[in-house]
């Protein structure tokens, strides 16, 4: 591909993540967070999460740390209830943890929306915008004028893949086409990290794949920290870095997975043995047969 357009366009699809507020801070020298905490894009700092219930105190998260380096492809994987939706939660500021501090560039910004992209299983598409003022609204609640906003947004989207259907109604759009406007939303947004939750769980297997590719052509292009959360091992493995393996009860990081394969990666890799050896691994973390599954339970 060659070059992408200037990105200075960037949007969510989060509108109220998109604000920064006032007054996050900066660490000072003296304070003891390590060289991965000042280093590093993303950083969790011994982040835990207890939610009260009406059946008691339930730890969703017992504490997790973590370093995610600038540009990284990172997936999060594990079984229903591990907290893989909390970790997002709090990564994003909506959610305050019970104990520890998310950094982000070294900044403290725990609590602190509007540093990310976050993009979600439902597309969010409004129904009564066209796909180009959909993918535009993250950037106009940045304050960007919707004739400027317009006016980036549109080679990106015929870039990718919309040439023609600039115009049309979300509901003209197949789910794989809604999803990729809602990451296109999500990629304009002026934050370098974008967190994708199950982005691609609802979409049939062939589509799955061409998005998997779809989106390494963006992150390629974009140059942004990604973080996805899947339930397919395989997805994980072949856009990944990093596979973080989470456990349960309390939901914690069993064991990070790192991913050795050269990129740019070609579908065939999924049948080298290397990945197969790496599936496997992170199969047994989840205690799934890999013979019998091919996604986590
Ligand atoms: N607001 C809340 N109040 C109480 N409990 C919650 C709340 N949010 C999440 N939980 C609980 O915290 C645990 C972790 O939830 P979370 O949604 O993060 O899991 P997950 O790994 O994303 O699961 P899934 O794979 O089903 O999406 C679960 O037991 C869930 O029921
Ligand atoms: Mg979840």
């Amino acid at each position: 591909m060659s070059d992408p357009p200037t990105l200075a366009p960037r949007a969510t699809a989060w509108f109220s993540l998109i604000r920064p507020k006032a007054g996050y801070k900066r660490r000072g020298s003296c304070d003891m967070i390590g060289i991965m905490a000042t280093t590093a894009k993303l950083y969790l700092d011994q982040v835990s999460m207890t939610f009260n219930t009406p059946a008691g105190p339930l730890v969703a998260l017992a504490p997790v740390t973590l370093a995610i380096a600038f540009g990284r492809f990172i997936s999060l994987i594990g079984p229903h209830g591990c907290g893989k939706s909390t970790i997002f939660n709090i990564l994003a500021g909506v959610l305050r943890p019970t104990t520890g501090r998310v950094l982000i560039d070294g900044i403290d910004s725990t609590g602190v929306t509007g540093r990310v992209g976050y993009m979600l299983q439902k597309d969010l598409l409004l129904p009564w915008c066209s796909v180009l003022d959909n993918v535009i609204l993250g950037m106009e609640a940045q304050g960007v004028p919707p004739c400027e906003a317009r006016h980036r947004a549109l080679p990106l989207l015929r870039r990718y893949g919309f040439a023609g259907l600039e115009y049309v109604h979300p509901d003209a759009l197949s789910g794989d086409m809604r999803q990729r406007a809602a990451l296109l939303r999500t990629l304009l947004c002026d934050t370098d990290v974008v967190l994708l939750d199950e982005p691609f769980a609802a979409l049939d297997a062939e589509s799955k794949l061409a998005m998997q590719d779809w989106l390494l052509g963006l992150w390629a292009d974009f140059g942004k920290t990604m973080v996805l959360v899947t339930r397919d091992v395989d997805e994980a493995i072949y856009l990944s870095d990093e596979v973080y393996v989470m456990a349960t009860s309390p939901g914690r990081i069993a064991q990070t997975i790192a991913v050795p394969l050269a990129r740019p990666r070609q579908r065939q890799v999924t049948q080298a043995s290397e990945f197969t050896a790496l599936k496997e691994r992170c199969l047994e973390l989840l205690a799934v047969d890999p013979n019998s599954v091919g996604k986590a339970a």
